[in-house]
């Protein structure tokens, strides 16, 4: 599969077909992309010289932009180990593109403790879609915060689906409560029926 977005080209194999998830694009996916990329030239101090990681990566989408328009940054895409192979194949298609970023793949499942290298070590945090799944609200949330230090910044998209309303709602208000309520919505744009919501959260 080829996806295009602001000028970038992305290849992205798909390779193996794994469960129901992990290698599909989904639209959020697509426009947090892409908000990557216009921040990144409004401001390039916020991507460049960071520890940058994305969570529940899928194709890594999130992650390979983030590699295509930072510099001189680490970038870490991480999901289930069962998806990590295809993310992989995806970086090695995309990485004659990459500007001077070192960039990794690794599992990190949020219901376990996060390894202790990355504990409170995350600059960037890039999340797409991934308030989907009732079980995993809470550790979602809480690998956040064990990622973050006190300047870290999470880049979050969401595709508003109207059976998982209460998720979101289970989301904020934990996220309320870890991060004190610095949320900045900044942009919402409807994606057939629904809406896709990116969020800038502060620690
Ligand atoms: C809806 S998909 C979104 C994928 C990708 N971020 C995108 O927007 O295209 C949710 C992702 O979360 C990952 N995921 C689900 N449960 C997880 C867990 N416990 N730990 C880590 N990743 C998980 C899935 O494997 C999947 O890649």
């Amino acid at each position: 599969m080829k996806v295009d977005i602001e000028g970038l080209s992305f290849n992205l194999p798909g390779s193996e077909m794994v469960g129901d998830l992990g290698s599909i694009v989904f639209p959020a996916s697509r426009l947090l992309a892409e908000y990557i990329i216009q921040k990144s030239i409004k401001e390039p101090n916020q991507l460049n010289n960071k520890n940058i990681l994305e969570l529940g990566s899928g194709s890594g989408l999130v992650g390979l932009a983030s590699a295509m328009v930072a510099n001189n940054s680490h970038i870490i895409l991480t999901d289930l180990p069962v998806y990590t192979h295809n993310i992989k194949e995806n970086v090695a298609m995309n990485n004659g593109q990459f500007s001077a970023c070192h960039v990794q793949v690794q599992p990190l499942d949020w219901m376990q403790q996060v390894p202790e290298t990355l504990e409170h070590n995350i600059d960037v945090i890039l999340v797409s879609d991934c308030i989907y799944y009732q079980d995993a609200i809470l550790p979602l949330v809480r690998v956040l915060k064990s990622l973050s230090h006190a300047q870290t910044k999470i880049f979050l998209s969401y595709e508003e689906r109207p059976d998982k309303l209460s998720l979101y709602e289970e989301f904020f208000k934990l996220m309320d409560h870890q991060f004190l309520n610095k949320f900045k919505r900044k942009e919402i744009k409807s994606c057939f029926n629904n809406m896709i919501y990116i969020y800038e959260i502060y620690n």
